[in-house]
């Protein structure tokens, strides 16, 4: 079973064979988290993310990392639910975010994973609700992963990941 841990940063400074960026289907790069990434993998990681485009809400596909800084050696690229009040299928969408990321995590090889809080800026997810799904899918899926960071940008949701933790392992 993965050991989870929960930091205060940026996921582009993350030193994991494997960074998570919450990403809209195109895989061509947005803001927030996704244009942070996309920013320091260079202009390579759009062009290698639209091919192999659309990501469904809830899929996750991987490409290289290309500029960012050894030992990430893949971006995986996942699409979160856009929040429409959570009675459109959103958490089952968010849950199969962190599994299927998981899988393809799984599929090379890689050891150490970074994750950000998926859906909870641009799309409107709930932190805490966001936390809980986090902490509780990741759990509770088997995976080859032997170290999952949960990379919070801010305190307050860094806040919510520690709790939900605590509730779910
Ligand atoms: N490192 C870690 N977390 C970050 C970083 C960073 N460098 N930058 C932002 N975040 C955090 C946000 O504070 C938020 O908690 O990532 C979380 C997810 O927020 P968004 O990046 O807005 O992602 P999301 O809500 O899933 O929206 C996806 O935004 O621009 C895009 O292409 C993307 O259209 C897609 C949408």
């Amino acid at each position: 079973m993965a050991v989870i841990e929960v930091v205060v940063g940026d996921i582009t400074r993350e030193a994991v064979d494997a960074i998570v960026t919450a990403a809209n289907e195109s895989l061509l790069g947005g803001g927030g988290v996704d244009g942070a990434v996309h920013r320091a993998a260079g202009p390579r990681l759009a062009r290698a993310g639209g091919a192999i485009a659309p990501c469904e809400p809830g899929d996750a596909k991987a490409t290289p990392a290309f500029d960012l800084d050894p030992p990430v050696r893949h971006v995986i690229h996942t699409v979160g639910p856009v929040w429409e009040g959570g009675g459109h299928g959103e958490a089952d969408i968010l849950a199969s975010c962190y599994r299927r990321s998981l899988r393809v995590a799984d599929g090379l090889g890689v050891r150490a994973i970074a994750f950000p809080a998926i859906a909870t800026g641009v799309y409107g997810f709930p932190a805490d609700q966001a936390a809980r799904i986090a902490a509780v899918t990741l759990a509770a899926t088997p995976t080859t992963v032997e170290r999952i960071r949960l990379v919070a940008f801010d305190e307050d949701t860094a806040g919510h990941l520690h709790a939900a933790l605590a509730f779910s392992c």
